[in-house]
């Protein structure tokens, strides 16, 4: 069963949680955590620091998990290597902490590694992407519908371009990523039919200097008249590939269209100047969830499987109006 929660202040009432901490409580670990005493000693295994959502995300999950909210964090950013974030996985469990939390890079290869926390008896839990091991494995996500966004986007673009023939290009997320897979499948289903046609399709790893290397490669293949529309499944590359399509003489946002989705502050600034034309919010403010989840588990209370926070997304107009409140 899915549960879909809000996130703000209701959020935060509704799973009991604690006031936000300031600062962060990095640990190279110690010996044996346990968590008598007030201190929960927590690993979390993040993917590494690919992205503007991705800084928000990790500052979100060092606040939660913070000294003054009884945790102590041993912090890994794993470079968006797989074989990495299982090796320090391993690390966790052999350091014998409370709980582990993921970030998982890529969907696959997580059986063996989970089988092992299950065996040392130490509960894990999934933030932001999915993995495709048995539900067994883990107690409970906490994320974004990514195909939703991937719909959302999509949705969009087949209203915007009507029956006009479009050229597209999309920006792909980190090859094997839940993001980059449920993203892609998303939206080609929302455009199912429609009059645009995907021409490319590169990954570029979630980066702004890999999208704007892909998107230099594109423009080179095509020219600036040879493409209409660029989905870039993060903001990073959205933002790397209007500097490619400026460099390349092109205006961005009018010559080529570009949708995209996270939302973080950059991005909703080139919607807001008229370089974006439309983005599907991602929340990267999961920690005080997940910390949530991980107090629930280790008091024994059943937790939901998944718990799905809620995006929007925003126009040109609809920016300009939040662009300032916005936490990240
Ligand atoms: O998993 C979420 C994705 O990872 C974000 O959309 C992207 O910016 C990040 O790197």
């Amino acid at each position: 069963m899915k549960t879909k929660f809000r996130t703000g202040v209701a959020v935060l009432g509704a799973l009991a949680l604690f006031a936000t901490g300031c600062g962060s409580s990095d640990s190279d670990g110690g010996d044996g955590g346990s968590a008598s005493g007030d201190t929960i000693k927590v690993g979390f295994a993040q993917t590494g620091s690919e992205s503007g959502w991705r800084s928000a995300n990790t500052e979100s999950m060092k606040e939660a998990f913070s000294e003054e909210n009884g945790f102590e964090l041993v912090f890994n950013a794993a470079d968006n290597d797989p074989a990495a974030q299982i090796s320090a996985v391993r690390s966790f469990i052999s350091q014998g902490v409370d709980a582990i939390v993921i970030a998982p890079i890529v969907e696959d290869g997580w059986d063996d590694v989970l089988q092992e926390a299950a065996d040392a008896d130490i509960p894990v839990i999934l933030e932001d992407r999915t993995v495709t091991s048995s539900e067994d494995l883990y107690e409970s996500w906490v994320g974004l519908d990514f195909k939703k966004e991937g719909v959302m986007a999509g949705e969009w673009a087949a209203t915007e371009f009507g029956s006009e023939p479009t050229k597209m290009v999309v920006l792909e997320g980190t090859t094997g990523s839940a993001p980059a897979n449920d993203r892609a499948e998303g939206f080609d289903e929302a455009i199912a039919g429609s009059s645009i046609e995907k021409i490319d399709s590169q990954t570029g790893e979630f980066t702004r200097d890999g999208g704007k290397t892909v998107m230099e490669g594109f423009l080179q293949k095509y020219g600036v008249d040879g493409i209409d529309l660029v989905y870039a499944h993060n903001d990073d590359m959205a933002l790397g590939a209007i500097e490619a399509i400026e460099a390349a003489g092109g205006v961005p946002g009018e010559d080529i269209k570009i949708v995209s989705i996270d939302a973080v502050h950059d991005g909703m600034q080139a919607l807001v100047d008229g370089k974006i034309n439309f983005i599907v919010e991602c929340n990267p403010l999961l920690g005080d969830l997940a910390a949530g989840l991980v107090k629930s588990v280790l008091d024994g209370e059943t937790v939901e499987k998944q718990v799905y926070v809620e995006d929007q997304s925003f126009t040109q107009e609809q920016a300009a109006e939040v662009i300032d409140s916005r936490a990240y």
